[in-house]
């Protein structure tokens, strides 16, 4: 509890953020109507009591609902702007965000406008001090074909991306299905991750790790069931991105004291904290630190150790890392 100002002043990197997932229900509405949408809601209000969920896919159903009122270049733009703003205001100093093309090529949208959007605001947020890396994520219940065609028409526009990402309904979608399009990407130069460990089993933890040779994992929660797995991760200091109210909000763990963060760090992972989809799970970066903190009376060493792995973790070059791990060390 004595942590609040520590968790709030220290800069942070975030590298496990879905742009879609901070869509707040004023923009929603405000987009909406902008766009002529009639939303099946009638006020901010109903929308938030929407938003309990049973498992992954109880979330995913309502998520890809929600990002329907997206069409414009402008759309986008003011949604990464939106969540830009409120991540310097929990001392964000760097992020690394997914978006998930498929989501509006599917309904017409074309991915220039998706990519465009999202990257102009991404160049704006010098203003608020805030560097970031852009992941294209692939939605892992639709087919490998589809993954390559979405690569496809993101060619033209590879300058604007970083990386490549795996995410959605991971159970019965396993990450070797996804190979030949992770391996043009790497041969692109893009960095590699992918959601495993969420819901899925530890086996698909080695999948991406060995199929998609991704340089992180998001989740990956469920590693501690594999004695050879954690060594594995800690040999390699392959970091995770974990989310703890995301785990919370969809039934990963029963509270946030049953979440098994603790253990990650005591098995020396290379353990990162991060919010997901903050406008879906009721909380930002610091609101996931905080509940941490509360939940498992965190030590200032502990968090600051937190911290320094997301940079650490991070896509960034190493004297901007220097730099953000220099400002980091003057906390301790
Ligand atoms: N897309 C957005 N959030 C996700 C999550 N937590 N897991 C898988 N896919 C997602
Ligand atoms: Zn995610």
């Amino acid at each position: 509890m004595g942590n609040t100002l520590l968790i709030n002043q220290l800069p942070k990197a975030e590298l496990h953020l879905h742009i879609e997932g901070t869509l707040e229900p004023e923009l929603m509405f405000r987009i909406a109507k902008r766009n002529n949408i009639e939303l099946p809601f009638s006020s901010v209000e109903e929308i938030r009591s929407a938003y309990n969920f049973s498992n992954l896919q109880t979330f995913l159903d309502i998520y890809y609902k929600g990002a329907e009122v997206l069409q414009t270049e402008q759309d986008f733009y003011d949604l990464t702007w939106a969540y830009l703003q409120r991540a310097a205001v929990d001392n964000i100093r760097h992020t690394e965000i997914f978006f998930d093309p498929q989501t509006h090529t599917q309904r017409g949208i074309a991915y220039e406008t998706v990519v465009t959007g999202i990257h102009r605001a991404l160049q704006d947020a010098d203003q608020l001090n805030i560097t970031s890396r852009l992941i294209l994520c692939f939605l892992r219940h639709l087919s490998a074909e589809d993954a390559d065609e979405t690569f496809d028409q993101a060619l033209p526009f590879i300058h604007m991306i970083d990386g490549i990402g795996l995410d959605s309904s991971e159970l019965n979608n396993p990450p070797e299905d996804f190979a030949a399009v992770f391996t043009r990407a790497r041969e692109a130069g893009l960095k590699c991750v992918a959601h495993a460990g969420e819901e899925g089993p530890p086996e698909y933890i080695w999948g991406a790790l060995k199929s998609l040779q991704v340089s992180r994992i998001d989740h990956g929660v469920c590693a501690l069931e594999d004695a050879l797995l954690v060594e594995y991760l800690k040999e390699n200091q392959i970091p995770l991105t974990v989310c703890p109210l995301s785990n919370l909000k969809l039934k990963i763990f029963e509270t946030i004291a049953d979440n098994n963060l603790l253990e990650l760090i005591k098995a020396d992972l290379c353990v990162t904290v991060n919010s997901d989809d903050p406008a879906y799970f009721g909380g930002y970066l610091n609101d996931n630190f905080h509940a941490l903190d509360r939940a498992l009376n965190l030590s200032a060493e502990q968090i600051i150790q937190l911290v320094k792995n997301s940079f650490d973790a991070s896509f960034i070059d190493e004297s901007l890392r220097h730099k953000y791990l220099a400002e980091v060390g003057a906390y301790e």
